[in-house]
């Protein structure tokens, strides 16, 4: 509906605009243009949107806002377009103007949506600079744990979404594969597990994050092994030929098995590890130091920060290399962005920089944001924005741990989420009497499976902490994707049995509507492209889910209470569009999480 409210809101500042053409003279002139205020309305029985500008104007042009609505209704009243689009406006308490749409307005915008493979919404223009998602992110030779699961979920979400816009979006994985850890880990395995280190496949993720776990145990209680691991990462460094080699064989082991999970997921990524900003290290403490910007403290080279009035902050600095001369993983964010901004050939060329990671990392990037806005990298209108989200915890509110106290391998969660799945379709097939095959059975508890456990982390507000449990996620009912998944089976079938699911079907023209649940399915399908938009700017796919759930619930509420299959009911091709629209939509929007659909389950 947002082709409609801009129209809209054309005719309400033309409207302004005559009734009041000096005041809107100045206002232009001083750069704050009237605003009429246009927004949804707060309760529908004001109808479709309501305009409160009249009483921010009663201060500047000394009248009653009464008067001033009344001035611009007036006018409004005047201008067949927008007669064309709302029923005479109502103004409401001190002056708010509430509009209802016409009903052929709505019905007719319908009719272009069930044409309109993008539903409604608007690309942005072609050749845009690109949009940074850095996401899922986890690290070599480390445990790839459930943050990253959701860093994963999350952040190929919200990649859907900006992609679906139309933005051209480098999906970036920032893994750890830089770091002392290296160091660590291959002095070990040259103790323990030589083979690790010139064989392929010799060892799993598994035994590597084993082994990484012993190399640290080490590392922290023996100071010879202290010492070698540390001329180790010296060497890996400055290029020895096998540190290189063997550091090489780690990482191929560990993105091997981080494919796995991506293309089980199906989530596309690029990987861009912290290495890749090594050459341009230097570089950023280069540029920091031109600046100014960089202080000596205790050997190491540090940013300090400023608090948001320009005042010393109490936060402890951003060091940029430390007194050994390693650099950190601030360095390498400093680098990234840098890079990311950088106009190409030498950078990227992004104006928006999302990183998805969870919230005990919202420190670590205000610092480095605020160290790259002052080194001067952040272009005109770039935005860097850091999507925080809590943590996954058990059942029991504290963190997820399988039931023998081990950390949850995340192969074994999807395993698990699938397998749960099929029980409870073998259990629904024999009730029901049902004979399926094995591929149907296979089919169904898979996608059933992984898209429980993508919508139950993007159906909750990702800022608060978020309980894993598989009985809510997998239940028929409630905003879980269970439920939607079966949704769309439902009404995608009521649509194929009015022979309305078909691509170019012919629906009446125009469309008719006349019950109360059938505008208030209209109204929710035409909500959609507002809510594609407020995911893109506000990056939280949350509000996706709740949408797809209530459009469910008012589908719902419709096809209980209006025969929709009745036969000679003038009524029937109308109201199978809205079937065929919300089907439409929810497949569209279950598609942008990332969740396909099914025909049957
Ligand atoms: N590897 C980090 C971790 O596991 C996440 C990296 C996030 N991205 C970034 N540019 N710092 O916590």
């Amino acid at each position: 509906m947002l082709r409609i409210a801009h129209a809209l809101n054309s005719h309400l500042l033309g409207a302004l605009e005559s009734a009041f053409p000096e005041a809107a003279a100045a206002a232009r002139e001083a750069g704050t243009p009237l605003d009429p205020q246009l927004g949804p309305a707060s309760k529908p029985e004001f109808g479709d949107f309501q305009a409160n500008g009249a009483l921010a104007l009663a201060r500047p042009l000394r009248l009653a806002p009464r008067v001033i609505a009344v001035a611009i209704v007036e006018r409004l009243a005047a201008d067949p377009a927008f007669e064309a689009l709302c029923l005479p406006p109502e103004i409401a308490g001190p002056g708010f103007i509430n509009l209802t749409l016409r009903p052929e307005v709505l019905a007719a915008e319908v009719g272009r949506r069930l044409a309109d493979p993008r539903l409604g919404v608007e690309p942005v223009a072609p050749g845009g600079a690109p949009v940074v998602v850095d996401f899922s992110s986890p690290n070599i030779a480390k445990e790839m744990h459930v943050g990253h699961l959701r860093s994963t979920i999350i952040g190929d979400a919200l990649a859907r979404v900006l992609e679906f816009r139309g933005h051209p979006v480098l999906r970036l994985n920032h893994v750890g594969d830089w770091g002392t850890q290296f160091g660590m880990l291959i002095t070990h395995l040259k103790q323990v597990a030589p083979e690790a280190l010139d064989t392929a496949d010799a060892v799993d993720l598994g035994d590597l994050v084993a082994f990484y776990r012993q190399a640290k145990a080490r590392f922290d209680s023996d100071e010879t092994f202290q010492t070698t691991s540390r001329e180790e990462v010296v060497k890996l460094q400055s290029g020895d030929p096998t540190s290189r080699r063997c550091w090489q064989l780690l990482c191929d082991q560990s993105r091997r098995e981080f494919q796995r999970l991506y293309d089980r997921l199906d989530i596309r990524l690029d990987e861009r590890g912290e290495s890749f900003y090594n050459p341009y290290l230097e570089a950023v403490v280069a540029d920091l130091a031109a600046a100014g910007l960089l202080v000596s403290d205790s050997g190491a080279q540090c940013v300090f920060l400023e608090a948001e009035d320009g005042t010393a902050s109490q936060t402890p600095p951003v060091i940029v290399r430390k007194s050994d001369g390693g650099f950190n993983y601030a360095t390498t964010d400093l680098a990234a962005i840098r890079y990311r901004f950088a106009a190409p050939p030498a950078g990227d060329g992004a104006r928006r920089v999302i990183y998805v990671t969870d919230a005990g990392q919202a420190s670590h990037f205000a610092g480095v944001f605020q160290v790259a806005r002052r080194a001067g990298w952040i272009p005109e209108g770039g935005r860097l924005e850091h999507v925080p989200f809590g943590l996954v915890q058990g059942e029991d509110g504290k963190k997820l741990k399988t039931r023998s106290g081990d950390t949850v391998r995340l192969k074994e969660l999807l395993d698990e989420a699938v397998e749960r799945c099929e029980a409870d379709l073998r259990r629904r097939l024999a009730e029901e009497e049902r004979q399926e095959d094995g591929d149907f059975i296979g089919e169904v508890a898979t996608t059933v499976g992984l898209a429980a456990v993508k919508y139950a982390d993007l159906s909750t507000n990702r800022i608060t902490n978020y309980q894993f449990s598989f009985d809510r996620m997998l239940a028929l009912s409630g905003n879980t994707a269970p439920y939607l998944l079966y949704a769309v089976v439902r009404i995608a079938g009521i649509a194929r049995k009015g022979g309305a699911d078909a691509a170019g079907v012919a629906f009446p023209t125009p469309l008719v509507f006349g019950e109360p649940q059938e505008w208030a399915l209209v109204r929710q399908l035409l909500q959609f492209d507002a809510v594609i938009l407020e995911v893109e700017q506000e990056l939280l796919p949350n509000r996706l889910c709740s949408y797809l759930f209530e459009l469910s619930q008012v589908f719902n509420r419709f096809y209980d209470q209006v025969p929709v299959l009745k036969a000679e009911d003038p009524a029937r091709g109308s109201r199978l569009a809205l079937c065929r629209l919300t089907a439409d939509t929810l497949k569209q929007g279950l598609g942008l999480l990332g969740i396909p659909t099914l025909e049957r389950m």
